[in-house]
């Protein structure tokens, strides 16, 4: 048979891998066609919200629901006292610790949950919360993780014993009442030798802020309990639905068939929604006792002050090297606030996280990592704000490092990085503190980012601000931003990477209908990334099929396959290799078929584009599409008729991208008002999937990158009350701060996953937040600074002037 159609044409037909194929979910999404937990609306549906403690920390010695319960409207009222008879008054956290879901004698952060108002609607449930009466009797506040360690205040009262003793926690030994776990990574001892004996030593001390996810929707679900199929159906914003069907049928002892849970379109996540909150338990609670359906929606001022924190690491580092430049050892010591309790979500093994990625982009023989993970009394959580596990923190700390060291060695700090960083030939590279790094080629990423940016003339250029500046020519001075950064995304491999023993792989399940289109379900949830768009282009290069006739599917346990979810940019490494996998039984299946329709031996026949073909007769070829209708209903012998595959991937290893960012940056020194002049971000994610939805992908990291490098805080004052808990203070940049991107890219495979692909989405936010704040710093480096937290708002960056003496 002659084909009508170029081969060329039949590449573009199929919007495979590679192409900037636009998203499909934005019809839906620009037309106000999306469906979120609060557009779900069920007949008799009720409402539910928090009487919330407005202290730090108090016992409390009575809750009076009496007048509550007169309310018009009014149902219900849960007090931890109801919720013990059915064990549910406390819960699992994700790091092993357990948190209570209504105050249980005390509070111990403001906001924590007291009380459950269910009502007819939200309007009844906040007179009903108004009318709550809760005695309180205050208890001294730390808001200080190393005042903490040293204070006699027991902020966990349930895990000292009762001979005073502190039994061990999920991590260890406890060495103080308000510890919570001694973890550490690398060699001790050599690591202080190297420093000892080190002719160049630069040490910093830095504190990465507490911040918060903050996704434009906030946390929330719908439960509802049909008592009489005994099936309980839980809506709400989960980053991982699965894993939530699992702790919910484990909690409440419902069996997991019986337990549907669905994450519908989520606006925004950033880790915010990967953890479990007392929200899902009071409404299940409540749908069980009331027999209808509940519904429980934060509020902004709900979202930041209580859920999911990011951040709050106190980090202290030495770094040794040669008077050449070149690093010997790196220490570093974390005091990591976690605030009322353990609730952060890291694979259970990594209380810190992969904060052992900190000896970063760069060749280090020898390192030490060390975290102190401290109880205050401020909210838990300690989720991967759009970072995978603790990787930000990692990346900031060995970026400021090099910073340090340049200014220590009075050397340019992108020539300190060349000279250090991890040499092509090296990979796969085994670092100083455990990981194996997949590949990488630094260098020419490095080159290519200081080339398009011409940073000799920028340097230059600031050279001649310095000069104006002290001839007092121009009160603006400039900063040049560097940093390289190295990500590890994907957990991943089961054998290390688990939450509450659940194992971190991921799944896709295909089912091709019989003329040519296809269904492919996953385990992961789109939060806004696309996934709807690029899984199906990935099989659309795998199986033949254009991406336009594959709809994916996520979100929904009782059709998906079981998987860990979206979180730390594991969708593309774990659930996209899954996807690849199964496109490839599919592809297996098939030419056995195409080879029986065309009468030869199945290694007769090679897979191109959209087909089989005869090995050598070109015009022999039965395409995908016919493929899939023999595959149903011709009666091929030795085959089971239908054409489905699934496969649970899990990954040898985590696939590790990198980026070499630049930013340029003027500040006026007597208002501290920061313009960013360029910003340019190299990205590597190996295979390229859809270079559109990854430019969004880096777009919107950076924005959350100049967001908390710049100013985004959750911050309280000594009495812990949260100075921040508003969108009036709390800094969500708008379209009138963030500045023009441009973005670049090298293309570096992953040796080990199927396509080649590693994660992108949290990069440009790892990347950016050092670049930002290395702009700042280094605009100040002439004047004298080393090293200055962030976040660097108006008033911070005034102040740092200020004490530089530049304000005459
Ligand atoms: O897990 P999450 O979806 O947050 O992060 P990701 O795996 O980095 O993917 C973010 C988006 O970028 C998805 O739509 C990916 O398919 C896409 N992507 C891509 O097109 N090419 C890559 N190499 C990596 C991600």
């Amino acid at each position: 048979m002659k084909d009508e159609i170029s081969r060329d044409d039949r590449v573009a037909n199929l919007k495979g891998m590679g192409c900037s194929r636009k998203r499909v979910e934005d019809a839906r999404f620009t037309q106000g066609k999306g469906n979120y937990v609060d557009d779900i609306k069920l007949d008799g549906m009720l409402f539910g919200d928090f009487v919330r403690s407005p202290y730090a920390h108090a016992r409390v010695t009575n809750i009076d629901t009496s007048a509550a319960l007169k309310v018009p409207g009014v149902l219900a009222v849960l007090t931890a006292a109801d919720l013990a008879p059915l064990g549910l008054h406390w819960m699992p956290t994700l790091a092993g610790d357990k948190q209570m879901v209504l105050a249980d004698g005390k509070v111990l952060f403001q906001g924590q949950e007291v009380a459950f108002v269910v009502a007819v609607d939200r309007y009844a449930a906040a007179d009903g919360i108004d009318a709550v009466v809760v005695d309180y009797e205050e208890l001294p506040v730390i808001v200080d993780p190393f005042e903490s360690q040293q204070s006699d205040v027991v902020l966990r009262e349930d895990l000292v014993a009762l001979d005073g003793s502190i039994p061990p926690g999920a991590h260890g030994p406890r060495k103080h009442h308000n510890h919570i776990f001694t973890w550490s990574a690398g060699d001790k001892d050599p690591t202080l030798e190297v420093i000892a004996n080190a002719e160049v030593v630069a040490e910093a001390s830095m504190y990465y802020h507490r911040t918060h996810p903050c996704p434009l929707e906030t946390c929330g679900c719908v439960a509802s309990m049909d008592k009489v199929n005994g099936k309980l159906t839980l809506w709400g914003t989960f980053q991982a639905p699965h894993a939530i069907r699992t702790v919910v049928s484990l909690i409440s002892g419902i069996e997991e068939h019986n337990i549907r849970v669905i994450s519908p379109d989520i606006g925004g996540g950033f880790g915010n929604k990967v953890g479990a909150y007392s929200g899902y338990v009071c409404s299940v609670v409540a749908s069980i006792v009331t027999g209808k359906p509940v519904k429980w929606i934060e509020d902004r001022m709900d979202n930041l002050m209580t859920t999911a924190f990011a951040r709050d690491y106190h980090m202290t580092g030495k770094i040794a090297a040669t008077p050449e430049g070149r690093i010997t050892g790196l220490w570093c010591h974390v005091t990591a606030d976690h605030g009322a309790f353990d609730a952060c979500a890291d694979p259970s093994k990594f209380p810190a996280g992969f904060m052992n990625i900190c000896t970063g982009s760069y060749d280090i023989p020898t390192a030490f990592l060390e975290v102190d993970g401290v109880y205050t009394n401020k909210a838990p959580g300690g989720v991967s704000y759009r970072c995978s596990f603790r990787v930000t923190e990692a990346v900031y700390f060995i970026e400021r490092m090099i910073e340090v060291l340049a200014i220590k060695l009075n050397m340019d700090a992108a020539e300190l990085r060349r000279i250090n960083f991890i040499r092509k030939e090296q990979f796969p590279y085994k670092a100083a503190l455990g990981w194996e790094y997949d590949s990488g080629d630094y260098h020419t990423a490095w080159d290519k980012a200081l080339a398009t940016v011409d940073y000799a003339g920028l340097r230059a250029e600031q050279a001649q601000r310095v000069a104006d500046f002290k001839a007092g020519k121009t009160r603006k001075i400039m900063g040049i931003g560097l940093s390289f950064f190295t990500e590890i995304v994907g957990a991943g491999p089961v054998k290390n990477c688990d939450i509450l023993g659940l194992g971190m792989f991921d799944s896709c399940e295909i089912r091709i209908h019989p003329t040519g289109s296809a269904i492919a379900r996953l385990g992961t949830i789109s939060q806004g990334q696309g996934h709807a768009t690029t899984f199906a282009q990935i099989l659309a290069s795998e199986i033949g099929l254009p991406a336009d006739s594959i709809t994916i599917e996520e979100g929904d346990t009782d059709t998906a396959p079981y998987g860990l979810g979206t979180y730390g940019s594991r969708s593309t490494p774990v659930a996209g290799a899954a996807t690849a996998m199964a496109g490839r039984k599919i592809r297996a299946k098939a030419q056995m078929i195409a080879a029986w329709l065309l009468e030869v031996h199945d290694n007769d026949v090679e897979f191109d584009v959209d087909r089989f073909v005869v090995k050598g007769s070109p015009e022999r070829f039965k395409t995908m599409k016919e493929i899939a209708f023999a595959a149903y209903n011709q009666a091929i012998p030795g085959l089971e008729p239908g054409l489905e595959a699934v496969s649970y991937y899990d990954p040898p290893n985590m696939t590790y991208p990198f980026g070499a960012y630049v930013c340029v940056m003027d500040i006026d020194v007597d208002t501290g008002v920061t313009e960013i002049r360029r910003f340019y971000a190299l990205d590597d994610c190996g295979t390229r999937i859809n270079p559109m939805i990854i430019e969004g992908q880096v777009h919107g990291g950076l924005t959350e990158a100049l967001a908390v490098a710049l100013g985004q805080e959750i911050a309280y004052d000594k009495m812990g009350n949260v100075k921040t808990g508003t969108l009036m203070d709390f800094f969500l940049p708008t379209a009138w701060e963030v500045p023009n991107y441009e973005t670049d890219f090298t293309v570096t495979p992953s040796p080990h996953h199927p396509i080649g692909a590693k994660g992108v989405g949290e990069s440009p936010h790892v990347g950016g937040v050092p670049c930002f704040s290395n702009a700042v710093q280094d605009a100040f480096r002439p004047f004298g600074n080393i090293h200055t937290n962030m976040p660097h708002d108006h008033w911070r960056i005034w102040q740092m002037a200020n004490k530089l003496g530049l304000h005459g």
